[in-house]
């Protein structure tokens, strides 16, 4: 068993034993990347102030996330095709998070469907809707999601229509992979991965397949989103949303502070600052980099996460330095899973969790509910000047 100290040794297992299908899924970003690129580099930007001399005994990563208990402020964001990832994906992570403390979100396109995730985990999980045009079979999905015991929904705004990845377009991107010649030579390097999608029957959407009308081919993953999802989602139909969950609500994909208004206004309960990790409006900002304008806005009336380029503890502690209550990571659990499966998921989990504690003591302070920019030294001008 290889030691691992950091994600980017998972990240690097993960790249061996998923095929590059998956594999480029995830480690993409849209056109250019630059978005995807300066989600990491912004975060780099940022440093910490080291303090010394400050008692250290006693010190708690603990907090709460939407009124929820959690280990550490640190949810599971919602993963298309999870499952692809590694066999049964979104069981082993969600049984990782919920015996490390903290969230786990269920895409809308995962492989394992609501049902087999309740049935196979113990504690809730919180659901992503992505809005489909067929009305009824998003009540339906809300419904499923309700009687599943979820613990909060996650809608996300930010892919009612879908970046361009070059990559998925270049690679063919379906589950299950075309048995094209390319991906079989590609596959037969990965016989672990093979052995496990060989082992269970969860190969394709389980949201989806069975559930929704003419959802005979998915092959093309990009050709059906294209025409199964609601481009006309506005702040209307969130309204209608939110009224037909009933619960908590978290509106994930937030970049601005005049749609994190609006996202206050509709009553939602947290936003996620979130540009969907670099794989839709690339150009846009990071996600670090439009946190303090969204903080002004509203940070002291509704729960503001971030997502977006945290790929270490450090990071979670920037973020939450510059006033998020909660981060998600996304691309940091799936390499732990493609790597290693659940054991990977909290390996991954317990990383993160060294690096945020022993940083936020080396900054001076000893719980996560009681940070703030003071330990931080942020460029100036780091929030932009914009016409
Ligand atoms: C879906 O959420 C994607 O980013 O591919």
């Amino acid at each position: 068993m290889p030691v691992i100290t950091c994600i980017e040794d998972l990240r690097r297992i993960y790249e061996r034993r998923v095929p590059k299908m998956f594999y480029d899924y995830a480690e993409t970003g849209s056109w250019t990347e630059q978005t995807f690129r300066e989600n990491t580099t912004d975060f780099a930007d940022i440093k910490l102030r080291q303090r010394v001399a400050v008692d250290m005994e006693g010190r708690s990563t603990a907090t709460q996330m939407i009124g929820q208990d959690v280990a550490m402020p640190v949810a599971l964001a919602p993963v298309g095709l999870t499952g692809m990832q590694c066999a049964d994906g979104e069981i082993k992570a969600a049984r990782a998070a919920g015996k490390f403390g903290v969230p786990y979100t269920l895409s809308t396109m995962s492989i394992c469907s609501i049902e087999d995730v309740a049935e196979n985990t113990e504690k809730p999980f919180w659901f992503q809707l992505y809005v489909m045009r067929d009305e009824d079979y998003i009540a339906r999905l809300i419904q499923r999601a309700k009687d599943a015991k979820c613990s909060a929904m996650v809608l996300t705004l930010d892919l009612q229509i879908l970046g361009q990845r070059h990559k998925d377009l270049k690679n063919g991107l379906s589950t299950p992979p075309k048995p094209t010649l390319r991906n079989m030579i590609n596959l037969s390097t990965k016989w672990q991965w093979g052995m496990g999608m060989l082992g269970t029957k969860r190969r394709q959407f389980g949201n989806i397949v069975g559930h929704a009308k003419d959802v005979a081919d998915m092959s093309s993953l990009m050709d059906w989103t294209a025409k199964q999802f609601d481009p006309r989602l506005d702040w209307e139909k969130v309204k209608e949303y939110k009224r037909q969950w009933g619960g908590k609500l978290i509106l994930k994909g937030i970049l601005d502070a005049e749609d994190a208004r609006m996202a206050l206004s509709v009553g939602a309960d947290a936003i996620v600052v979130s540009n969907h990790g670099g794989r839709q409006l690339d150009g846009a900002l990071s996600a670090i980099r439009a946190l303090p304008e969204i903080m002004d806005a509203v940070g002291d009336k509704i729960e503001v996460h971030l997502d977006s380029g945290i790929r270490s503890g450090q990071d979670v502690l920037k973020a939450l330095a510059m006033g998020a209550t909660g981060t998600f990571i996304g691309r940091a659990y799936i390499y732990g899973l493609g790597a290693m499966g659940e054991q990977g998921v909290t390996r991954a989990l317990e990383v993160i969790h060294k690096e945020l504690d022993t940083s936020m003591a080396l900054c001076g302070r000893k719980s996560v509910r009681d940070l703030d920019r003071d330990i931080l030294l942020i460029p100036k001008g780091f929030s932009g000047e914009w016409e």
